[in-house]
């Protein structure tokens, strides 16, 4: 039995932390609006390139700024035609010459890396671009791998439902058939490990080949075998990476065949979220449109699925109840992360998360 407030379909999120907020494509010269911990943001590039993020709500009367039009560098409200730059200060109201100083809307810091956006919903004083995880090790623009964006798909769900997901790969076998493996990931043997925010968990695979349309998708020939290591790893709150490495039997010692999924989820609310998917990998592929259409079959798949969760605990509310298994133990992890994270924003403890370094054996 749950309080409402522990469900993961009703989870809340830190906010002294960094979330992707946009592909670096989808930010241009024309204002992008998006809601971000429950706060409407707009975003928009000055003419010298850089990114900006503002309050989407006029200081003036309150219209929604992305109801308006750009103006060089400023955004042009689209009621009464008072304008603020990229700080948030307000450069002109052509109604009165003096500016009062509460005429301003709050900007958020963001960091354009890769390509992606990130922003900082919280404290701006804490926003330390330090604390974006290390795009090498996502396999984001790393020396010899492949990497590109794909498509952000919005989900009616908490994001703790979309983390749990990412978390227990045991579902590709039966929500998607034939797309990410060949039915055996279910029974593999499997290992966790808690280190800091990163939550993993991993699955060794012997001796295992995969059909035409499997391994045409990670990059390895079909029916022959190989040796696969599959790691979800979950760097919360923001990141899940499914790492799939192959290795070669016939080729000892050679490296391996690697293929990184990497979906960022920000929380639009806590009903609600957005997912960013990016791919890279070792193999110098070039993904063709039919492929990327194919992958977002499958991130539906999850959607259709996850949205039903969703409405279920809606539905029984704290009278929703869940029998975990062992395998959820990484989920369960994140879960307790998160609220952790949040409890010591609450607190103002922050930094001082207690989730101690655990790595397990199990068997499957
Ligand atoms: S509401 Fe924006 S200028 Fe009046
Ligand atoms: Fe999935």
């Amino acid at each position: 039995m749950h309080s409402s407030e522990t469900l993961p379909a009703n989870q809340g999120y830190p906010r002294n932390q960094w979330y992707v907020a946009a592909f670096s494509y989808e930010v241009g010269a024309n204002l992008l609006a998006r809601t971000f911990l429950d706060v409407p943001v707009v975003m928009y590039r000055t003419p010298d390139g850089g990114p900006v993020a503002l309050h989407d709500k006029c200081a003036h009367k309150g219209l929604p700024l992305s109801m308006g039009k750009l103006c060089g560098t400023s955004v042009q409200c689209g009621y009464h035609g008072i304008e603020f730059g990229p700080d948030g200060a307000c450069t002109k109201i052509p109604q009165q010459s003096s500016i009062p100083s509460a005429m301003r809307v709050r900007s958020f810091p963001l960091v354009e890396k890769w390509q992606w956006i990130w922003i900082w919903m919280g404290d701006p004083a804490k926003a330390d671009p330090g604390l974006i995880p290390d795009h090498d090790s996502l396999g984001l623009g790393r020396t010899g791998y492949t990497s590109a964006p794909f498509f952000m798909i919005e989900m009616e769900l908490n994001f703790q439902l979309m983390h749990e997901n990412f978390l227990d790969q045991t579902h590709v076998t039966y929500l998607h058939p034939g797309a990410l493996d060949d039915g055996e990931m279910v029974s593999a043997q499997y290992w966790t490990k808690v280190d800091g925010n990163i939550v993993q968990l991993g699955r060794e695979l012997s001796n295992v080949s995969a059909s035409a349309g499997v391994a045409g998708f990670f990059g390895i020939e079909p029916d022959r075998p190989y040796d696969r290591i599959h790691i979800a790893e979950t760097h919360v709150p923001a990141v899940n990476i499914g790492r799939n490495s192959y290795f070669d039997r016939s080729k000892p010692g050679s490296p391996p065949i690697e293929l990184f999924g990497i979906n960022t989820l920000t929380p639009r609310n806590r009903h609600s979220v957005y997912n960013f998917l990016a791919l890279s990998n070792s193999f110098g592929h070039q993904w063709s449109a039919a492929e990327v259409e194919g992958l977002r079959q499958v991130v539906l798949q999850d959607k259709v699925a996850l949205e039903a969760v969703q409405q279920r605990f809606n539905q029984f509310g704290s009278d929703s109840s869940e029998c975990s298994l062992k395998s959820d133990h990484a989920g369960m992890a994140c879960r307790r992360m998160i609220s952790a994270m949040i409890e010591a924003e609450r607190t103002g403890s922050m930094g001082s998360v207690a989730i101690p370094a655990k790595t397990e054996a199990l068997s499957a």
